[in-house]
C-alpha cells in the first residue's frame, strides 16, 4: 500500500549510495532534486517524483548477466528489442527491484522508472517528469543540453518530443535497432498535433 509518510528517505538514499559509483550516486541525487522541480512546475506528485528521481537508476551498476538474472527472476519476458538493448535493461531490473526488494507497489513510480529509458505511448504526468528530470539534472552536460532544459520548463510534451527524435535519429545514425515503446512515445506526440524544432 503506498504510505508517503512512511518512506524512510534517510535509508533509501544510503542505499543508493551503497549499491551505486559515486558519480552514479550525485547524478540520482540531482535527478530527484530536478524530479521535484518539474513536478512542482507542472502539478505532478512531489512524493512520486522525489522517490522515482532517488531510485530510477538503483540497478545501474549490476553486471548485465546479474540483471538479466534477476528480470528473469522476477518473471519478466523480454521482448526482442529489450535483448537487443543492455543499456535499457537497468530501467526494467530497476522497477523490478523496487517492488521485490522495497516493497514499493505504487504503479505510478513503478512505470516512472520502467520507462525512464524508452518512453512509451500513454505515459502519466510522474513519467514524463521523471524521463525528462534525467535528461535535465544538473550533472548533465552534453552539447544540447541548455536548449532541452528551455524546451522541459516550457512545456512537457515538447520535452518529450525533442527528446524522441533526437534518441530515434541517433539509433538510426547508427543502424542500431529502435525500441517499439520509444517509436510508439513519439507517434502520439505527433499525432497530437506536438511540434518541436
Ligand atoms: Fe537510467
Ligand atoms: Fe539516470
Amino acid at each position: 500500500m503506498w504510505q508517503p509518510e512512511l518512506i524512510p528517505w534517510d535509508e533509501y538514499e544510503q542505499l543508493v549510495r551503497s549499491r551505486l559509483k559515486p558519480s552514479r550516486y550525485e547524478h540520482s541525487i540531482c535527478v530527484m532534486k530536478r524530479s521535484v522541480q518539474l513536478a512542482e512546475r507542472f502539478g505532478a506528485d512531489g512524493t512520486r517524483a522525489r522517490l522515482a528521481g532517488l531510485l530510477h537508476d538503483i540497478m545501474k551498476n549490476v553486471e548485465p548477466k546479474e540483471m538479466l538474472q534477476f528480470i528473469e527472476d522476477s518473471g519478466i519476458i523480454l521482448l526482442y528489442a529489450d535483448m537487443c538493448a543492455p543499456q535499457l535493461w537497468h530501467a526494467i531490473a530497476g522497477a523490478a527491484y523496487i517492488r521485490r526488494e522495497l516493497h514499493i507497489d505504487d504503479e505510478e513510480v513503478l512505470n516512472a522508472v520502467r520507462y525512464h529509458t524508452t518512453g512509451r505511448a500513454g505515459m502519466s504526468l510522474l513519467e514524463k517528469v521523471v524521463y525528462l528530470a534525467d535528461l535535465t539534472s544538473a550533472d548533465r552536460d552534453y552539447p544540447d543540453v541548455k536548449k532541452t532544459r528551455r524546451i522541459v520548463d516550457r512545456s512537457l510534451d515538447e520535452g518529450m518530443l525533442y527528446s524522441m527524435k533526437f534518441l530515434i535519429t541517433d539509433l538510426v545514425k547508427d543502424c542500431r535497432v529502435l525500441h517499439p515503446d520509444s517509436l510508439a512515445c513519439y507517434d502520439e506526440l505527433v499525432r497530437n498535433g506536438i511540434h518541436v524544432d
